[in-house]
């Protein structure tokens, strides 16, 4: 196997964007990052693209002929154009298929992108509900609010996080997103804000949750032996790891652990032979200000049931031991569902280059992402080291 470097990243703003169609951000995310590596497409030997439902959001299917199409890439060598769907995990997953072709020898220069256009369609509750157990929890009403409900309903009674801790959730990433230029939300927010916010899904409230977005991101990986031709800041990817859970939570061990993500990340930590204690900042999943927590334990930073200390004590700040979701997370960043694994590679490699600006961690060497599809069904983790 051969090692794996990122060398090209790009990210478009996230948010509503009204005027700008489907395959007009995927072509804006993915110019940014072969023009950050410096390649044409001509250069590109294959492109795995994430996406969840461009079928129901944006009527629109055959995404990576699609794609190929207006990328250029068609006219340029008939590059080979793949879509990865594992809903919101779409992204990770489409990262980890380039990985995988690039370290095994079979090409050389690969582009992974994720791109989802949620703002179009009327029902995206429903659409998003479809990576749920359809006949199970679907047709019995459940939506993915009123999942992570249940599991922010177990958790809190099991381990006394109180209502304040898990707003702490959401203040910090709104204050991380305030300083990330391409997030939807800049704005930060209070504890209050968050409190005397709609109920949404009882204890879950309009700010625990992520919004319905639009946008797009994209990165080119190389082999590392090939990676300095192409830029003086290469970041090697040490790990992959996926893991999979039963599609139902009533089908749980246990609805406040994710198996997948235990799974996930024991296994990338092992794979890379680093320890939790070397991470330099970590972008995790949080569709809601639950899995926030639940990600940080089940990945294994703290014992279960003791994340929300770390909230009270600010250490998941930058500046703080366990700096998470700097970009802002999926909170005030936004999650363009299959583009947001792509977005989280794109904030750690922007971290490790040195290059986020008034959000940098200071001398960050290490970061990793968690990434995960539906309620736990499906997760992706990846480390990523600075050259
Ligand atoms: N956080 C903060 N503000 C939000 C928000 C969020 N998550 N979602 C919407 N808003 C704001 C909008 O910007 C808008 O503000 P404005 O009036 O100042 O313009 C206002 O709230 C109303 O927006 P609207 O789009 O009408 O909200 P909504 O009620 O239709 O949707 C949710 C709110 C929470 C239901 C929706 O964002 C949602 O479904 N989120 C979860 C998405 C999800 O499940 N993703 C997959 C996870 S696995």
């Amino acid at each position: 196997m051969r090692d794996v470097a990122v060398i090209g990243i790009g990210c478009t703003q996230f948010g509503e964007r009204w005027g700008t169609s489907f395959r007009e951000l995927f072509v804006e995310a993915g110019t940014l990052a072969i023009e950050d590596a410096g390649i044409g497409g001509e250069s590109i030997d294959a492109l795995y693209v994430g996406n969840m439902s461009a079928g129901r959001f944006v009527e629109q299917e055959h995404i990576g002929a699609l794609i190929a199409d207006y990328a250029g890439l068609t006219r340029a060598g008939h590059t080979p154009a793949t879509r990865v769907e594992a809903a919101c995990a779409s992204g990770g997953l489409a990262f980890r298929q380039a990985v995988l072709a690039v370290a095994s020898g079979m090409e050389d220069i690969v582009v992974a992108a994720g791109v989802e256009k949620m703002t179009d369609a009327g029902d995206s509750t429903d659409v998003l509900a479809a990576a749920a157990d359809r006949e199970w929890e679907g047709f019995a009403g459940a939506t993915f609010p009123g999942l992570y409900a249940m599991i922010a309903t177990d958790y809190m009674h099991r381990y006394s996080l109180t209502r304040e801790q898990l707003a702490m959730v959401a203040v910090k990433n709104h204050y991380h997103g305030s300083m990330n230029p391409i997030a939807q939300f800049q704005n930060e927010i209070t504890i209050d804000t968050v409190l005397r916010s709609t109920l949404v899904a009882d204890p879950l409230r309009l700010f625990d949750c992520s919004p319905v977005s639009d946008g797009s991101a994209a990165v080119v990986v190389a082999p590392l032996e090939m990676a300095r031709e192409f830029t003086d800041a290469p970041v090697t990817v040490i790990g992959t790891a996926q893991a999979s859970d039963t599609i139902a939570l009533h089908d749980r061990r246990d609805i406040s652990t994710l198996d997948a993500s235990v799974a996930a990340g024991n296994r990338v930590f092992e794979r890379a032979r680093v320890d939790r204690k070397d991470i330099d900042l970590v972008e995790v999943h949080d569709c809601f200000t639950i899995a926030e927590i639940c990600a940080i334990e089940d990945l294994g930073f703290v014992k279960k049931g003791e994340a929300g200390m770390l909230y009270e004590e600010g250490q998941t700040y930058i500046g703080g031991d366990l700096p998470v979701n700097t970009s802002g997370g999926l909170k005030a960043c936004g999650h363009p569902v299959g583009a947001t694994g792509l977005k989280q590679v794109w904030e750690v490699v922007t971290q490790l280059r040195g290059e986020a600006g008034k959000r940098q961690v200071d001398g960050a060497e290490i970061g990793m992402t968690q990434n995960v599809g539906g309620s736990g069904a499906t997760v992706v983790c990846h480390l990523f080291r600075r050259v």
